[in-house]
């Protein structure tokens, strides 16, 4: 078995306490149908060089069968599933056909390595969509089969609706097709009704009844395509369907990196899959369909690796196996610490180092503070935040105490109020208060700073430059102001807040406390 992090074999010995319950191969083949029914995904539509891009993605990730398209639906796909066949890749291409001769023909005359023939076989779909007998729709499938055998090509047989199929019925079909050649036998949950027990159910009766190995398709629309296609393989199914992000017709097929890397650490499977490409293949798949995983995704979403509360960081950083059952090199991810109220210390310390952001105890401990108080508010902290944070505090905190402290900043303003500020500030020990109007709440603030520093030190507002850090109403300010005094020195200062008026009146102390400590060291010196 062996799974990917050192976790003491904690994991083996789990594994250990279900394997024998189970019956599971020793290897199963990646079925991928992102180009087929990944692209039934609604808006979703490849063009073929598009299609052949994707197709060296999959090969390059090593699966074993790339289902290309459905070649008979259009001349587009008819070129795309050519331009793949034609591409020597690895991989064993696919077409899918129903069970008409024109279908198959049209896959064969592609150059595909095999053909992936159904036909529906539930009641509903027999009644309702086909207006056929099962005596017709087993007629149908065998004779589909037959011809493509006689023809030289590889069949995987699917009877769509399995699931909601009548189990002898769907016996008698499978047998029917097994005898008559077909080299697979795929069973399609085509409107993701089953669980993992029935899935379970169904494939052990299927399997009993063939030879040909079984393989499994699922939907997702109730959330179990990954959990009922890995219950599949528990029972001997030697080929799983999938489709990366698990794109495919409503909800979705089962995804390609979650039924991977699932049947690898909690089976101890090792499909032939370069689990390294399998963050970029997702990523691909973003680009070209317009359609982002969710961040929550499971092995390929941005927060898959991603740590926030302090407790689990310093799990983490101690032993990564505390809190990630793989290591994110594995699947081409990354790990990162995210930073929020839950944040801790240790987490703000080590995405500083990370960060090459040299930063001492005191000041750590304020940066903690204010991620903390961003969290609070709901704020998220990116990387661009915390060290702009950071720099902020770094710059203008030297390690001892500052001279001029702000206690209180308060602005009202409003469509039918002047706006009007007024701070308190502590300088040098003695508390002082300030207030001022001004066109708008950062000048009034600014004022009101201003009618302090006339007392404290005689300063110039020389520039005053507003940045937003990252995109959104929510962004950063970043401010940087020029202060000049009266023998014309300048002090460049910064103030990072969520709040643009608090942004700049922490820009302005910022600035008077560079002045106040350069003044100290004159005397000093
Ligand atoms: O979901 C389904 O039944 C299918 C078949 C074509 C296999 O996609
Ligand atoms: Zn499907």
């Amino acid at each position: 078995m062996g799974v990917d992090v050192d976790d003491k074999g904690y994991m083996d010995r789990f594994m250990e306490s279900y394997k024998g319950t189970l019956d599971v191969p020793d290897q199963v083949k990646i079925f991928d149908t992102t180009l087929r029914d990944g692209e039934q995904t609604p808006g979703v539509s490849f063009a073929p060089d598009q299609k052949l891009r994707v197709a060296r993605q999959l090969d390059e990730l090593r699966v074993d069968v790339i289902e290309a398209g459905f070649p008979v639906v259009s001349e587009g796909e008819e070129i795309s599933v050519k331009k793949v066949a034609e591409e020597g890749l690895d991989a064993e291409i696919c077409g899918l056909a129903r069970t008409s001769v024109e279908d198959i023909k049209k896959v064969i005359d592609c150059g595909a390595d095999s053909v992936h023939i159904f036909i529906a076989t539930s009641d509903l779909h027999l009644e309702k969509k086909l207006d056929l007998t099962r005596e017709e729709a087993l007629r149908d499938a065998v004779g589909a089969v037959e011809w493509a055998k006689d023809h030289g090509i590889l069949v995987e047989f699917s009877a769509e609706d399995a699931t909601r199929t009548n189990l002898d019925y769907l016996k008698e079909v499978y047998n029917a097709v097994d005898e008559a050649g077909a080299d697979r036998i795929n069973i399609p949950d085509t409107v993701g009704v089953a669980v993992p027990a029935a899935i379970q159910n169904l494939a052990r009766e299927v399997r009993e009844e063939v030879r040909a190995p079984i393989s499994i398709h699922c939907h997702d629309d109730f959330g179990l395509a990954t959990s009922n296609s890995v219950a599949a393989v528990g029972v001997g199914a030697e080929q799983v369907q999938v489709a990366v992000n698990g794109l495919g017709e409503r909800a979705g097929n089962a995804s390609l990196e979650e039924v991977v890397m699932a049947l690898r650490s909690l089976y101890g499977i090792r499909p032939k899959i370069r689990t390294e490409a399998l963050a970029k293949t997702s990523n691909l798949l973003e680009r070209l369909t317009g359609i982002n995983v969710p961040s929550n995704k499971a092995i390929v979403g941005d927060n898959a690796f991603t740590h926030e509360a302090g407790i689990h960081v310093h799990g983490i950083l101690e032993s990564p196996g505390t809190y990630e059952v793989l290591s994110p090199e594995l699947v081409g991810h990354h790990r990162r610490f995210a930073l929020g109220k839950h944040a801790g210390k240790k987490s703000v310390k080590n995405q500083l180092e990370e960060m090459e952001v040299e930063a001492a105890d005191g000041q750590v401990d304020e940066v903690t503070r204010r991620v903390k108080e961003l969290g609070d508010k709901g704020k998220k902290i990116t990387d661009a935040d915390l060290r702009a944070i950071a720099e902020s505090i770094i710059e203008t905190l030297p390690q001892e105490e500052e001279a001029v402290q702000l206690k209180e900043a308060t602005v009202a303003t409003g469509s039918t109020v002047t706006p009007t500020s007024s701070v308190r500030l502590v300088v040098e020990g003695e508390e002082k208060i300030g207030s001022a109007i001004g066109v708008g709440p950062v000048d009034a603030a600014i004022n009101a700073l201003r009618s302090l520093t006339g007392e404290i030190a005689e300063l110039r507002l020389k520039e005053y430059h507003l940045d937003a850090i990252t995109g959104g109403s929510d962004a950063l300010a970043d401010v940087t102001i020029k202060l000049e005094d009266a023998q014309n020195n300048l002090y460049i200062s910064k103030g990072i807040r969520e709040d643009v008026v608090l942004a700049s009146v922490e820009a302005m102390v910022n600035g008077i406390n560079r002045y106040f400590a350069s003044r100290e060291t004159d005397e000093s010196g």
